[in-house]
């Protein structure tokens, strides 16, 4: 379908009158966005202090299960429908399997009881992924420097099973081992899990905007070599589409591009082609340039931030993760 660039010629045509008063212009607005549209993503920690900032990412703090808790009662006051957690634990901890991301009583399944018992209207996603628990920093098991798909997918599965088991609504596979959607929905439905969402992370790139999240999970430090042989190369787009045609065939509910901002065309091939619930995340890299640029007086926080969430909607998105969830909703909630 192609449509004409102009209905009529100049001066039948002048496309500033849509544009000539607040009124008309909201009137004519393609694309809105709310609160609804957003999903917070939560750092949660087991240390002892009850918030402790992250320095790369003004603004966000590592919570305790209690805090996080009161940042859900936040989330759900402000119309948020969603948080999504992602644990940062004790070093001390971490070994080669990643044994902690399968403890039914760990730090997620902690922070899950505790935002249920506070605010049981919203939802819950957790992130299914070895990296915040092993002492290599990768997403599934090593052995000899190499990343095992098939060995990784029954830890993976367990960790999906025991977050859904603590309560989790949405589980959302961020390692980008083959076969993981089949493996985790196969674990759900064995265990009566039958309305646990998935929303994988289809396309997700090696990228280096990952940086300030590595640092507030605690991943950084211990990541040995990079994410290459899983993660999607930053030069592709249509193996963007088979890796979405492959987890929504697997069970996936909903799909996720991610990086956010750089991906807004794969965002829009992906949401064209395949109609089902499209997400992106606007990650800690996006959010610490936005907010570098604002420390400086470069940039005007509240525009850039309605302005970039808004584009994730136009290009396709049904909804948005985003560190700026709270403040934008704040915004938007007037
Ligand atoms: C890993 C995971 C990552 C993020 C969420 N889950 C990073 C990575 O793959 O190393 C990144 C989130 C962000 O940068 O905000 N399972």
């Amino acid at each position: 379908m192609s449509l004409p660039l102009s209905p009529a010629p100049f001066p039948l045509a002048r496309p500033r009158r849509l544009r000539a008063a607040p009124w008309v212009r909201s009137l004519v607005a393609e694309t809105a966005l709310t609160p609804a549209d957003l999903i917070w993503p939560l750092i949660v920690h087991d240390g002892a202090e009850a918030r402790v900032p992250v320095p790369s990412m003004p603004g966000v703090f590592r919570l305790s299960p209690s805090e996080a808790a009161r940042a859900a009662v936040q989330a759900r006051d402000l119309g948020i429908p969603l948080v999504a957690l992602f644990p940062n634990v004790d070093a001390a901890t971490k070994d080669a399997v990643g044994t902690g991301a399968t403890d039914p009583d760990g730090l997620i399944p902690d922070c899950i009881k505790a935002i249920k018992d506070a605010a049981p209207e919203i939802g819950v996603m957790c992130d299914v992924a070895l990296d915040c628990y092993t002492d290599h920093g990768h997403d599934g098991v090593v052995e000899n420097g190499r990343i095992l798909n098939d060995a990784s997918l029954e830890r993976l599965a367990e960790q999906a099973f025991i977050q859904a088991h603590a309560g989790a609504d949405v589980v959302a596979p961020s390692d980008m081992m083959d076969g993981r959607v089949q493996a985790i929905r196969e674990a759900l439905e064995a265990n009566g899990f039958h309305d646990t969402l998935i929303l994988s992370y289809a396309a997700k790139y090696a990228s280096a905007f990952y940086g300030p999240y590595r640092d507030a999970v605690g991943s950084a430090a211990m990541l040995s070599g990079d994410k290459q042989t899983y993660q999607m190369s930053f030069a592709n787009s249509d193996e963007a589409l088979r890796e979405v045609a492959m987890d929504i065939a697997e069970g996936a509910d909903a799909v996720m591009v991610k990086p956010g901002m750089p991906y807004l065309d794969i965002v829009r091939r992906v949401s064209e082609t395949f109609r089902v619930p499209t997400f992106a995340y606007q990650v800690s890299g996006e959010y610490a340039m936005i907010q570098a640029a604002v420390a400086n007086g470069w940039l005007d926080r509240d525009r850039a931030m309605i302005e970039t969430l808004t584009a994730f909607k136009r290009a396709g998105c049904a909804g948005v993760l985003t560190y700026f969830a709270p403040e934008a909703a704040k915004l938007l909630g007037r």
